[in-house]
This record gives structure tokens, C-alpha cells and sequence, in this order.
């Protein structure tokens, strides 16, 4: 029941937290690891167990095979050791921020296959909700998924059609993929849906939620120009859950030249959260 900001809330110029003074002109900053208090470790380390118990039949093979490998789970990471693996692995490195970034800044780093993850984690009392992302949703959410070669290469096409968006003005439309693939998506496998989207596996409750027939919650097959013009939630769950059946199928999807479906949907009305067309079906039975 967490709250994720992504690409949509950084414009909406609201107080940040973190400390944005030693940023340098990409916002980067250093992590200052030695800096973590024992209690902060300890929150981690009380976060990634909760995930964890959470997890197994829920996120998909590509997330929990990589977050194993990362061996996060023994406090808050140092993101060097992890980029220097990531590099090795896909040729994304993590980068330091003070937390949320401008979405210039945030399409560049991806477009040049930097992700940026804020150095500072949430206090107790945010254990299961919080308003911004933190370094357990930066890094816990996304970092694993940059590991798989389709979804990376898919990260970095998404930065570059950011900076193209800004052109066209169509930012509007692109953030709303963003929010049901990166942060809210969920994947159809033999075993059924599991989840790829970063906001839900790093939320306490929402894991369960998108997950669980017989909410008033949709689970429908991802369409792109369906995506692009569908409103979302950012302080419930979601109403909608786009599902793909594969990550490469997610990146030939989005391969397009966005140009003409933002000119068209600029046009017309966004569809409401909760909205299912009477073509679609509902995959959780
Ligand atoms: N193909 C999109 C465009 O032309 C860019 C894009 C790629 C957007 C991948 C999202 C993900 O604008
Ligand atoms: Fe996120």
C-alpha cells in the first residue's frame, strides 16, 4: 500500500526530501554507505525479509533469480559493488541521487543506461507506506529487473522516447506506460500471472492485492495505445494491471514510433482508472 512516485509525480514540484545541495549537474551524488546507521541496516534488513516472505509464486523467475545474486539481503547495499555485477551482466551501472529527479536528468541517465537509485531509506514508521521512493523501492524494485537483457534494453529505449515525448508533448501519455509496465506490471507465465512492476514488489500489501480474484481490480492484456491513455491511481492500488507474456514481446510492443498515437490521443479523452472496454477480458479467474 505503498505510494510510488515515478516520472508523473516528479513534475508536480511538491518539497523533496534528501539532500539535493551536494548534487552535482546530473543530480548525482555519493552514497556515503559508512554513513548507514546500524538502526537503518536493521530496517533493511526488516523490509527485504517482509518482501521475501511475500514473494516466492508471486514475482516472476527473472526478479527473484537476480535479487538472489545480489545479495541484498544483509542490509543496505553498497550500489557500487552491485553496479560493478549489473555492468558486467547487461552494461546498466547504478548511480546515486538525492531522491526524486527531473525528468530530463531521469531520461538521460536511462538513455545512457544509468539507473539512479536515492540514497536514503524510509524511517519505521513508513515500514508500509510511503510517499516517495526511497533506496529500498530504487533499489529492491528495480534494480533486479535491469539484470534480464530484453527488459534492460527496453529501460534504455524508454529513456530515449522520454527526451522524444518531451519534444512532442506527449509526456503525459509516456509516463502512464512507465507506471503500468515498470512500476505496476505483471507477467503471464505457465504458472500463471506473477509480477515484474518495481511499486509492486517493493509494497507490504499490494503483492497479495494484484494477485487475488474477485477484486474490483482488472487484470487485462497489455495494449500499448490502451496503456497510453489510461489514468492511474497514485495513492490506492491499482484499478488496472496491464499483462504481458513476455518481456520481449513488452519491448517489439513499444517499438513504434510513438509520433502519431500521442497526436491522437491528444486529441480525445483519457480513460478512467477502472475502465474495461467491452473487448477486453479479465486474465485472474
Ligand atoms: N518507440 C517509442 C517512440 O518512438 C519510444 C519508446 C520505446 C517508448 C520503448 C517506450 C518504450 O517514441
Ligand atoms: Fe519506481
Amino acid at each position: 500500500e505503498e505510494f510510488l512516485a515515478t516520472v508523473a509525480e516528479k513534475s508536480h514540484g511538491a518539497a523533496l526530501r534528501g539532500d539535493y545541495e551536494h548534487a552535482d549537474s546530473h543530480y548525482v551524488v555519493k552514497q556515503h554507505w559508512q554513513a548507514y546507521t546500524e538502526a537503518e541496516h536493521d530496517l533493511w534488513r526488516a523490509l527485504y525479509q517482509r518482501q521475501m516472505s511475500l514473494l516466492p509464486g508471486r514475482a516472476c523467475d527473472e526478479f527473484i533469480d537476480a535479487l538472489h545474486k545480489m545479495n541484498a539481503a544483509d542490509g543496505i547495499p553498497e550500489f557500487e559493488k552491485t553496479s560493478r555485477e549489473l555492468f558486467a551482466a547487461t552494461g546498466w551501472t547504478i548511480i546515486a541521487v538525492p531522491g526524486l529527479i527531473p525528468e530530463l536528468t531521469f531520461f538521460e541517465h536511462l538513455a545512457n543506461r544509468r539507473f539512479p537509485v536515492t540514497v536514503w531509506l524510509r524511517k519505521p514508521e513508513e515500514f508500509n507506506y510511503i510517499v516517495e521512493p526511497d533506496v529500498f523501492h530504487d533499489f529492491f524494485g528495480h534494480v533486479p529487473m535491469l539484470f534480464n537483457p530484453v527488459f534492460a534494453d527496453y529501460m534504455q529505449l524508454y529513456g530515449k522516447g522520454g527526451l522524444k515525448a518531451m519534444q512532442l508533448g506527449g509526456l503525459e501519455q509516456l509516463a502512464r506506460l512507465y507506471w503500468y509496465t515498470v512500476e505496476f506490471g505483471l507477467i503471464n507465465t505457465p504458472q500463471g500471472l506473477r509480477i515484474y512492476g518495481a511499486g509492486i514488489l517493493s509494497s507490504g500489501g499490494e503483492v497479495e492485492y494484484c494477485l487475488t480474484p474477485g477484486t474490483s481490480s482488472r487484470h487485462i492484456h497489455l495494449d500499448i495505445q490502451r496503456c497510453l491513455n489510461t489514468l492511474y491511481k497514485i495513492d490506492t492500488y491499482q484499478e488496472t494491471y496491464f499483462v504481458i507474456n513476455s518481456f520481449q514481446e513488452l519491448f517489439d510492443g513499444t517499438a513504434a514510433d510513438f509520433a502519431p498515437y500521442y497526436e491522437k490521443l491528444k486529441q480525445g479523452q483519457a480513460l478512467p482508472a477502472n475502465t474495461l472496454l467491452p473487448d477486453e477480458t479479465e486474465l485472474l479467474v
